[in-house]
């Protein structure tokens, strides 16, 4: 049974039990219901009210929301703040001593953080960037490995009001060149060497290579954070060590106080052409968007222990590890490493060791440790646990039902957060101590967020029936604009078909006879790989860079880790390569890819063909190759097509 069938057979459903209900923020569907008719009533102030319990304001704003000039919506838009003084600052007179940081490094050494340290260690190393002429409005890239000191470089842009863009330290130097170049930033954070999984990650040798290319003018400091006792290569007059550049700063630093919709960060997501999109996010909106649904969502209390997996280099690590949890004064975990490493317990053990009790964590991180079997888990104490979280792809009801069951005992609520990089926070999910879970299904929308499941003429379509997912009004956490390309922003979220009145998600979705949204995928040419977010398109043109390669089309294929995996059907400029010779060239473009963008794009599968199918006019017929990657029967009319011949070279993987 194909995936999608055994989900929308899926009848199990879940509700939170007495006791959770009983403890929850938002207790049972009357609470839930509740919420939704007061923000059906009266949106405005819905959001407005939030805004004003939820943020310290400097100067409060007097109007919610401006959308004379729509799709660029403004969210409280005279109103000042600063949100690194929300994330820190407001947190001490009654929590200095409150640990924020729980860091677990690669080799299990663990440091505790507490709020009044975090805030000395933000606002000395601001003082450093100021001292390097970072002001207000200045982009900084952030190219590090998952430390504290990666939340302390976010954190101190965000107190002087620079835009951070962090880059995923996974990325090659070409991407770095691309978002630099893009984004115009005058200085770049990263460490001489990150550490995975007990083996070095040469970030600042990347960041030299990056450097050197054509396109990263606008930089004029590297600052450098020693994270290894590796050395680094120098450049002198443009490199800083963190530790001299913080050394004799003073411990406060008076933040910049901005308006709500002034640029907090541009984080660059993949669409469906070459060029990845700088997301650009607010300073109120997002933010609230980030506390408000972390603690509808996890049901945060002040005594939880709370641990995200993901990577800053993410949007799940901006706010639901930067932003989200320390806005909200939680305690965190924060981990540097690999859940395999140095075995496959490590998840286990440090969720009994840091006493965990909220943990968040990808799909395809529990499809692979399903793998390992059900013994791995039992070994450790997980009674801490209390809820569980997952995001970034569908989960499979198969390992939805596992991670209840073994990693949850049975008593942890799911909780499946449906978003994205431009929603900057949770849209659709359950609220654990209301909305009773169903494995595979993200349930329903957060209160305050009107999605809806659309057909091509935007009309709302039958339960049953899938179709685009879309979301009918503003909400604070929305994107702005895409960084330096307006007219990209509105053409691809606020689309003339749906009369620019609808959010555009990118994906399909269905919904049950209860409302439930699934989501089915992509309706764009957009991967997702492990979680991870990759553009066709991006993966094509680094392809066609090689010198060897005339043409490249690249599909996805069901993938039973990591939900798909990239398949690259390429023309070479001199003939057909066969058996040892085309093994040989594949492993050579699996790197070449690897260079170009990094390790998470490269394709697991290469074929390669005299030609591509085309249509008659020229077109790539991508429905029929991505038939072929699954190995499906070609049932489809291949009667248009030009070159019907080349189909049999594409069919076998090498
Ligand atoms: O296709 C959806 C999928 O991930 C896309 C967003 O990717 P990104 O911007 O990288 O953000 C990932 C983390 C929020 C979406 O368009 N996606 C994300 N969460 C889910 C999901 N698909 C199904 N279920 C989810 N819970």
């Amino acid at each position: 049974m194909s995936t999608l069938e055994s989900i929308l057979k899926e009848t199990r459903s879940f509700p939170p039990s007495d006791d959770f209900r009983h403890k929850a923020t938002v207790s049972g569907m009357e609470a839930y219901n509740a919420l939704c008719e007061q923000a059906d009533d009266s949106y405005l102030s819905f959001w407005g009210d939030l805004a004003r319990e939820l943020i310290t304001w400097k100067k409060p704003f007097s109007r919610v929301l401006d959308d004379s000039n729509a799709p660029f919506f403004k969210w409280f838009d005279d109103g000042v703040l600063n949100v690194s003084y929300n994330c820190l600052d407001r947190h001490l007179p009654l929590n200095a001593n409150k640990i924020a940081l729980i860091f677990e490094a690669d080799d299990g050494e663990v440091t505790r953080v507490t709020y009044s340290e975090l805030h000395r260690r933000v606002c000395q190393f601001a003082n450093g960037l100021k001292s390097l002429g970072i002001a207000k409005g200045d982009r900084v890239v952030i190219y590090m490995p998952m430390v504290i000191e990666a939340i302390v470089a976010m954190q101190a842009c965000a107190r002087i009001g620079a835009i951070h863009s962090v880059v995923f330290g996974g990325f090659s130097a070409g991407a770095v060149r691309d978002r630099v170049q893009d984004a115009g930033a005058k200085l770049v954070i990263t460490a001489n060497e990150g550490l995975r999984g007990g083996k070095t990650v040469p970030l600042k040798a990347t960041v030299d290579e990056a450097m050197a290319l054509e396109g990263c003018e606008s930089v004029q400091n590297v600052v450098v954070y020693q994270r290894t006792n590796g050395g680094a290569q120098w450049t002198e007059g443009r490199d800083i060590w963190w530790h001299k550049l913080v050394e004799g700063q003073a411990e406060a630093c008076e933040p910049e106080w901005m308006l709500a919709d002034d640029p907090l960060f541009i984080l660059y997501t993949s669409g469906s052409t070459g060029k990845p999109k700088g997301i650009q996010h607010s300073s109120a909106g997002y933010l609230l968007g980030a506390i408000n649904s972390f603690r509808w969502a996890f049901d945060y209390k002040p005594n939880d222990v709370y641990w995200c997996t993901a990577d800053v280099g993410w949007i799940t690590g901006h706010s639901y590890i930067c932003y989200g949890p320390l806005g909200i004064g939680a305690t965190q975990v924060v981990f540097e490493g690999v859940p395999t490493y140095p075995d496959a317990g490590r998840f286990w053990r440090m969720i009994e060791q840091h006493k965990v009790s909220i943990f968040y964590t990808a799909p395809t991180a529990i499809r692979s440790l399903i793998k390992l079997g059900n013994d791995l888990p039992k070994q450790y104490d997980l009674s801490s646990l209390r809820l569980l979280g997952t995001v970034g792809e569908p989960i499979n009801p198969e390992a939805w039902m596992w991670y209840y069951e073994v990693v949850g005992g049975g008593r942890c609520p799911i909780v499946d957060t449906w978003w994205q990089t431009e929603t900057g926070s949770a849209m659709i999910a359950p609220i654990p101590g209301a909305v009773p879970t169903k494995p595979g299904s993200c349930t329903l929308p957060l209160p305050g967020i009107i999605a809806d499941i659309v057909d091509e003429s935007g009309a709302q379509v039958e339960p049953g029936r899938g179709g685009f997912l879309v979301i009918k009004k503003p909400f604070p956490s929305l994107v702005r604009t895409i960084w330096n390309d307006p007219d990209r922003f509105k053409k691809t979220y606020f689309p003339d078909e749906f009369n620019g009145q609808y959010y555009l998600a990118g994906d399909s979705a269905n919904r049950d006879e209860n409302g439930y949204f699934w989501i089915m995928g992509r309706i764009d040419d957009v991967l997702n790989v492990s979680g991870h977010r990759l553009g066709t398109m991006e993966i094509e043109s680094a392809l066609v860079a090689n010198p060897l390669v005339a043409e490249a089309a690249v599909v996805g294929k069901p993938h039973e880790v990591k939900g798909e995996a990239v398949v690259a059907f390429v023309v070479l400029k001199g003939a057909r390569p066969e058996g040892d010779d085309a093994k040989k060239i594949a492993a050579e473009l699996k790197n070449w890819v690897a260079h170009e963008i990094g390790k998470i794009a490269q394709p697991d599968d290469i074929r390669f063909g005299e030609n591509l199918p085309k249509t008659r006019s020229g077109k790539i017929m991508r429905r029929l190759l991505r038939s072929i990657a699954k190995g499906e029967e070609i049932t489809q009319d291949v009667s248009t097509l030009e070159n019907p011949q080349i189909l049999g070279q594409l069919q076998n993987p090498l």
